[in-house]
């Protein structure tokens, strides 16, 4: 029978690793909200594991919306071109918004987010992301809240794919780049 893991050159971040950071960030997030109106909104679907992992850790009461925009389809390298699939079901005037996200790359995916969220008038727009690749980066952003910085490898697990599977792993692990250059 064929795993997942068969697919992975290794592990990169433990469940366990993952719980303890996702248990600060969920902390820090609560003390620096404290107080105010906190709207996470989930990029999808990349984000759904920590989102749905962070927003617990979290003791402040918070709303969540969801969000899609076009992703790398199949490959691993962005086209840069960033639309929105499914947009969020509310009005943003006078909210704190946290833009939780799987991983901060090159920056086009969250850069686009953080000019068009900020133009429907909300009173912050922060940032949270689990994993960070500071290697990649080609718009200048740097994020709020960060689980991890994590080398210029293709990582999948806990949400993040590689053409739509492996989001399912627990952990974070690194894939073999047998898998996705044998594919292009
Ligand atoms: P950016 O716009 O280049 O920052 O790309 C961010 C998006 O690309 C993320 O939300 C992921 O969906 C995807 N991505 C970037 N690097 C990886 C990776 O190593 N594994 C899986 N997806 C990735
Ligand atoms: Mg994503």
């Amino acid at each position: 029978m064929k795993e997942m893991k068969d697919d992975l050159l290794k592990v990169l971040l433990s469940e366990e690793e993952i719980k303890e950071r996702v248990a600060q960030l969920g902390a820090r997030i609560s003390a620096d909200y404290a107080g105010r109106e906190l709207l996470m909104i989930s990029v999808l679907k990349g984000s759904v594991a920590f989102m749905a992992d962070l927003m617990r850790a979290i003791t402040i009461p918070v709303s969540i919306d969801f969000m899609a925009v076009s992703s790398y389809g199949k490959g691993v390298k962005t086209s840069g071109v960033v639309k929105i699939i499914k947009d969020l079901d509310q009005p943003l005037e006078g909210k704190d918004l946290l833009i939780v996200e799987d991983i901060l790359d090159s920056g086009k995916t969250l850069g686009y987010l953080i000019d068009t969220l900020g133009q429907r008038g909300p009173s912050s727009v922060r940032i949270a992301t689990l994993l960070d690749k500071p290697d990649r980066r080609e718009v200048n952003i740097r994020p709020d809240y960060s689980g991890f910085v994590v080398p210029d490898e293709f990582v999948v697990g806990y949400g993040l794919d590689y053409a739509e599977k492996y989001r399912n792993l627990p952990f974070v692990g690194v894939l073999k780049p047998e898998i996705y250059t044998v594919a292009e």
